[in-house]
């Protein structure tokens, strides 16, 4: 069964039966929904790891319209059309994917140098990742402006909406604005920094003006729009800002500035989780990590230092020492799925992680008991949750996050089980998921003691907060997110 599958066979949202027959949807994102590989046996096809493709393919599935991405794969332009595009999801086509060729030159100064060595650590506080280079962010414009022109391309000069994502395309909507009858709106899936910290970025202003290209402008978080209000407040001072109305006016432009938290398809967890084969393979994990018995504990992360691994491993480390009554009786499955290898610091973290747990095994394993076993490949959904079903805890300690989706993944896929979530503070779904087992990630002692504590909570009080979270999940799903974006957009766009 595949969650795809599911999200298509719920009935259609209200704003699509409203609009999407009408007024094309053209998403525009860096990283694409499928990538084909060359591979000995042929042409393989795999889905990225990553909240932003994992929440919006299923989306697109059900809304149709373009997709508009960067072709990564080494077979991807073995299937595409004479115009690049390609229908997907391959085992069941429902809209168009048009993929944009990007040169190794493009590649390095828009993607690794920009994207990630500059404004994805700015935005998470990382100064000391920060590395900023002109000519590389000179790339990061060129590039965007082709993203745009491909978007407007697809536009076909009819009304459309354009549906930017995230920060490796922040100069889209200024091109894009320039077409009078496409309506433009971007969703920024990280957090947005303080003016304070955005200040390090020399090209701070042209970043935000950048942004104010959109008609609507939406963060995960409330604290997100805040920062951001007052980042434009303090780069232009002729800019107008109305925070109560999340408005900002700056050279004849309005910009609607939302707080629209991501959510996931919580049913398709649910279902998926429940599936009888995602219940054995559940326990085939058990069996295989804890032989003994005993209490599973769970990370699952792409291999990024904004996800807190390392004083994770601490945290877990010092619980040993302190209780050495749990060895043989604790084991940690860590996930690090490796991720932008190409950018030097991330090829650093992986190898840091890698190193890290082996150190740790050293001094703790005794007997058959290896207290932490790292997975360093990218599972599929149907694995990950299966994961998310044998664990009895789930770790999510970022040390910042926009939202982190694996946290409410897991609290979906705990139907009819008392699974704790120990849930970082600084993680956008903190605000949501109340009932979690909230912790600072930079407070290692804190942490082993949150871990103790959901080792040690009992079964009623765990399922009773687990009954809440779920609650939650499903009260916000990923279906009311996008009904709330479009909502937004429907109610802004006559006036455009
Ligand atoms: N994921 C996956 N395979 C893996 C590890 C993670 O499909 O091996 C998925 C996970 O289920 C989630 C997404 O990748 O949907 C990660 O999203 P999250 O918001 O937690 O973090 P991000 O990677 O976007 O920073
Ligand atoms: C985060 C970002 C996404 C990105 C994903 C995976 O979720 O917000 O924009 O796609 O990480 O990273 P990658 O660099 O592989 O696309």
């Amino acid at each position: 069964m595949s969650l795809t599958g599911l999200l298509c066979d719920m009935p259609l949202l209200p704003w699509l039966r409203r609009t999407a027959a009408k007024v094309p949807l053209i998403l525009v994102s860096n990283r694409e929904p499928f990538v084909h590989h060359r591979t000995g046996d042929g042409l393989l096809v795999s889905a990225p790891a990553g909240g932003l493709t994992s929440a919006l393919q299923p989306v697109m599935a059900q809304s149709g319209g373009t997709w508009v991405a960067w072709g990564s794969g080494s077979g991807d332009f073995d299937v595409t059309d004479p115009l690049d595009g390609v229908m997907v999801p391959p085992d069941d086509p429902r809209y168009r994917l048009r993929r944009l060729r990007l040169s190794a030159c493009d590649l390095l100064g828009f993607y690794t140098e920009t994207a990630n060595r500059a404004i994805w650590p700015l935005c998470h506080s990382q100064l000391t990742r920060f590395v900023y280079d002109a000519a590389h962010w000179h790339t990061y414009r060129k590039v965007n402006e082709r993203f745009a022109a491909a978007a407007i391309a697809e536009a076909k000069g009819r009304s459309a909406v354009c549906w930017v994502q995230d920060y490796q395309l922040a100069l889209v909507p200024q091109f894009l604005r320039r077409v009078k009858s496409i309506f433009v709106h971007q969703f920024w899936h990280i957090p947005w920094p303080s003016p304070d910290i955005l200040r390090v970025f020399p090209e701070a202003r042209r970043l935000v003006a950048g942004l104010l290209g959109n008609h609507l402008l939406g963060f995960q978080t409330g604290n997100d729009v805040r920062n951001f209000l007052a980042s434009v407040r303090r780069l232009f001072r002729d800019a107008v800002v109305e925070p109560a109305k999340g408005l900002v006016r700056l050279h004849g432009r309005r910009t609607a500035v939302r707080a629209f938290p991501i959510s996931i398809d919580a049913e398709a967890f649910r279902a998926q989780a429940a599936h009888p084969d995602t219940e054995a393979r559940a326990a085939e994990l058990r069996a295989r990590f804890l032989p003994g018995g005993g209490t599973l504990l769970l990370g699952v992360d792409r291999a990024d230092y904004t996800k807190g691994i390392p004083r994770r491993l601490l945290a877990f480390e010092r619980l040993l020492m302190d209780h050495p009554r749990l060895h043989g009786k604790v084991t940690l499955l860590q996930v690090a799925v490796p991720s932008r290898s190409e950018v030097p610091e991330y090829q650093a973290f992986e190898a840091e992680i890698a190193e890290r747990v082996e150190a740790l095994n050293l001094r703790h394993a005794q007997g058959p008991w290896v207290p932490v076993y790292l997975v360093r490949e990218s599972l599929t959904q149907a694995e990950v949750t299966a994961c998310y079903r044998a664990a009895d805890i789930c770790l999510v300690t970022p040390l910042q996050d926009g939202m982190n989706l694996v946290a409410k993944e897991y609290v979906a896929s705990q139907e009819g089980k008392a699974g704790v979530l120990v849930l970082s503070r600084f993680a956008g779904a903190a605000r949501e998921l109340r009932e979690a087992e909230l912790v600072n990630p930079y407070d290692t002692g804190a942490m082993a003691a949150a871990i103790l504590k959901a080792i040690e909570t009992p079964e009623e009080e765990r399922a009773r907060r687990m009954a809440a979270l779920r609650r939650r999940v499903h009260r916000h799903t990923i279906g009311d997110w996008m009904t709330d974006i479009f909502e937004e957009v429907e109610r802004l766009r006559p006036r455009a």
